[in-house]
């Protein structure tokens, strides 16, 4: 008998779309020992609620989250909405006993995240949280390629993440509000930059030696204001910080949404003693390697398309080689690897709990300290 899970999501706009894509296909493309099925979405405009549970095929859908912890028949909730109310749907849901997933950053502050991790150690349920760039195949292979040595010892990691959209004539949506995003591009973007940093090396940030967090635009109009009223837009606009690694790796981190010519430059780069890796989310099937043992006279960086199965990860499941893949596909890759953990399976690779994007948040934490103190951070100073 075909073995489902019944999912139930909260939150139906972009990430709500994104995952509801993920959970349509990922059984028609992977083996999955269990197959999803589209129980229920919840959102707050009823209108709008019931119109992407016809598109997307939700079985039901409310206005009335709560009612899904009440709800026996569902084992999976999922949680997409801003990161304020994190916390309290995800607590909530694990306490009646369903695994989560929910989207990054874990929380809005450190305080709410702190309540997540501890929710999930008592938690019967499993957890997953949404950090979707582990899982490019070319970051995979990344991954991969670390730990044979293929880099050798790290020096520096060099991540950023350009966006432009958040100019001044870019509205006051929930984003630009630290009551409901807790913080800007740095919540945003750099979760996902330090999130990748600590994924790719294994290793744990130990300090934050110095930031700068800036609001370059202070005031927005207000969404769907017609005579232009503006409120504050109190969250950074970017952040830029330096840290340093356990085993000795120093570290640049930058996260901004003015990058002007940049749209979605999600970056990094790790330069090790054997070679170094560079890989940018908008040519997202490419991985760059420089293999240092190479002969210096045709030593350069090779350009590796990620897309061949039997060779590369998640590759298998999708088309011949170089028929590239996008954005999307990262979403339904990591759906895999949650439901094989919760069909008792081994994911492809690590996928990050509660506790493991708990410690992301405490760098979250500590580089916001580092800038409005002007001083270095240790991470033992931030619990
Ligand atoms: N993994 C990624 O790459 C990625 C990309 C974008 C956003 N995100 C994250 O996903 C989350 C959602 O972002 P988004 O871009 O989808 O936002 P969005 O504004 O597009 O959608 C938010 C949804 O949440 C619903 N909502 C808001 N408050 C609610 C509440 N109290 N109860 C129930 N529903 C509520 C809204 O009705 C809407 O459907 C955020 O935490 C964000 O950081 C992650």
């Amino acid at each position: 008998m075909e073995r489902v899970c019944n999912v139930a999501l909260i939150g139906q706009q972009f990430m709500g779309r994104a995952h509801s894509n993920a959970y349509l296909k990922v059984a028609k493309f992977f083996d999955v020992p269990l197959t999803p099925v589209l129980h229920t979405v919840a959102a707050r405009d009823q209108e709008g609620v019931e119109r992407f549970a016809q598109r997307w095929g939700w079985q039901q859908a409310t206005t009335r989250w709560r009612e899904i912890a009440d709800n026996d028949a569902i084992n999976l909730v999922d949680v997409c909405t801003p990161n304020d109310v994190h916390a309290e749907q995800s607590i909530a849901m694990l306490e009646a006993g369903k695994h989560v997933a929910c989207e990054k950053p874990l929380a809005d502050t450190l305080e709410h995240a702190r309540a997540m991790k501890a929710a999930a150690a008592k938690a019967k349920g499993k957890t997953f949280v949404w950090f979707n760039y582990r899982r490019c195949p070319a970051v995979a292979l990344a991954y991969q390629l670390v730990r044979e040595g293929r880099i050798g010892r790290l020096y520096h990691v060099r991540a950023s993440y350009l966006q432009s959209w958040g100019g001044p004539d870019t509205p006051l949506v929930w984003r630009f509000e630290k009551k409901r995003a807790g913080s800007g591009a740095h919540g945003d973007l750099n979760a996902h930059i330090i999130d990748l940093a600590r994924f790719l090396t294994g290793d744990q940030i130990t300090e934050v030696t110095g930031g700068i967090a800036e609001t370059f635009i202070k005031e927005r109009v207000k969404p769907g204001s017609k005579s232009g009223e503006r409120g504050r837009s109190d969250v950074d606009d970017c952040v830029v910080f330096l840290a340093r690694f356990k085993q000795g790796a120093v570290a640049s981190f930058e996260a901004t949404r003015l990058a002007t010519g940049h749209q979605n430059a999600n970056y990094i780069e790790l330069n090790g003693s054997a070679g170094a890796l560079r890989w940018n989310f908008e040519d997202m099937n490419l991985l760059w390697f420089y293999d240092n043992q190479e002969d210096a006279r045709t030593a350069g960086w090779r350009r590796i398309m990620c897309t061949s199965g039997g060779h590369h990860p998640y590759a298998d499941a999708w088309w011949p080689d170089a028929h590239i893949i996008g954005y999307e596909h990262g979403f339904v890759n990591m759906t895999a690897d949650i439901l094989r953990v919760l069909g008792g399976q081994q994911p492809l690779l690590p996928l990050p709990d509660f506790a493991d994007a708990y410690e992301t948040q405490r760098v979250l934490e500590a580089a916001l300290l580092a800038a409005k103190h002007r001083s270095a951070v240790k991470m033992s100073e931030v619990k």
